[in-house]
């Protein structure tokens, strides 16, 4: 059984440092943390290899993976200036994700423990991105480990969509999700309509801070009834999909720029507003926005508007460890580490959250 007891208080803890892998889908990355201050983030994002299909091909990432992970995991153990004897555990990415590009990494990093004699922590990667607001600075006095829990967590990735209540160290529960695309990919899909390129979020953000986001109206899918706090972007998407059929391809760079803003807007009320509802459900005062969405600007903006008006202890992830990355590996692998979890990998490719072993 995993994760069956409760985590040491700060004070009685010796700081641990762990090297950490993620692997889960296309970036290859390591990191070196000690406690939950980043020593050295290496992520070599394979972007370049899949932006020609406008999407990530599995068999290519990979062979990205193989061909890319013993020189990441050294860059890192140079970045972070440390001897492999310092270590004190080593981490992986166990699930969700592409089951070859998980693997990779697995194997890798049972291989590595073996050599060094260390424990080896799997990690589910959504429990990853959870963590990453835990993470700081090397040198910097921020960031404080259970200091947001019991919180609302906001988990808005290329693969998911989900509002968690984050009830104590490694006890989630999923109040609602997407009932199909997550929203990176209503991101994506869209960017690749209007061939601003893979990955498309970041190049959306960018064209719609100079755009009138009430340019068009798309549509806000699942607002009734007032209780309801799952999602979907499909009917956003085909809403785009008929937009350009309708209307051809913005001919100026201010009427993409009006698309673009107008598309995210509704994105960003239905999100903003979903997280309004959690918080209302659970009580909670904090909150946190994690994973590659959370670095867009406009969603950015707007949760801490609503943790101003709400008073709200607000916490969104540092824009390096918003993507994958492997720093939120070992930030979630920490709890374990601190709570005396028996250390165990177990691969999956699609596990959920809250089907993992609570403790106690
Ligand atoms: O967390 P992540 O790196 O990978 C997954 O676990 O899925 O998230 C990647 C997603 C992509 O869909 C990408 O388009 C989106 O995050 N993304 C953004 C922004 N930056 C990355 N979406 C909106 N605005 C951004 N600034
Ligand atoms: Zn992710």
């Amino acid at each position: 059984m995993i994760l069956n007891r409760p985590a040491m208080t700060p004070t009685l803890r010796r700081p641990a440092t762990i090297l950490a892998i993620e692997s889960s889908c296309d970036e290859t990355a390591c990191a070196i943390t000690r406690e939950n201050e980043v020593m050295a983030n290496v992520v070599a994002t394979q972007i370049a290899t899949h932006q020609p299909f406008g999407g990530v091909v599995p068999e290519l990432a990979s062979r990205e993976h193989l061909d890319s992970i013993d020189a990441v995991v050294h860059k890192a153990i140079e970045e972070a200036n440390i001897d492999t004897d310092q270590l004190d555990a080593i981490a992986v990415t166990e699930g969700p994700g592409l089951v070859g590009a998980l693997l990779i990494g697995v194997q890798y990093a049972r291989a590595f423990s073996a050599a060094l004699g260390l424990p080896l922590y799997g990690v589910h990667h959504l429990e990853g991105h959870l963590c990453s607001v835990y993470l700081a600075q090397r040198d910097s006095t921020k960031g404080n480990l259970f200091h947001l829990s019991p919180h609302l967590a906001l988990l808005v990735s290329g693969g998911h969509t989900q509002l968690v209540d984050v009830r104590g160290p490694g006890n989630y529960a999923i109040l609602g999700a997407s009932r199909d695309d997550a929203v990176g990919e209503a991101f994506d899909k869209a960017a690749k309509m209007l061939g601003l390129g893979y990955p498309g979020g970041p190049a959306i953000d960018a064209m719609a801070q100079s755009g009138n986001p009430q340019a068009h109206s798309f549509p806000r899918a699942m607002l009734a009834p007032k209780t309801n706090l799952e999602f979907s972007f499909s009917g956003l998407k085909t809403a785009m999909h008929l937009h350009i059929q309708k209307h051809g391809q913005p001919e100026s760079r201010e009427a993409l720029a009006d698309l673009c803003a107008s598309y995210q807007a509704a994105i960003v009320d239905v999100l903003v507003e979903k997280v309004r509802r959690a918080l209302a459900k659970t009580g909670h005062s904090s909150l946190t926005v994690v994973g590659g969405v959370a670095a867009n600007t406009a969603l950015r903006a707007q949760l801490a508007r609503l943790a101003e008006v709400a008073q709200l202890d607000y916490r969104a992830a540092g824009l390096r460890y918003c993507g994958d990355n492997a720093a939120m590996i070992a930030a979630a692998a920490l709890r374990q580490f601190h709570a005396d979890v028996e250390p165990r990998v177990d691969v999956h490719t699609s596990r959920a959250l809250d089907q993992q072993a609570q403790p106690s």
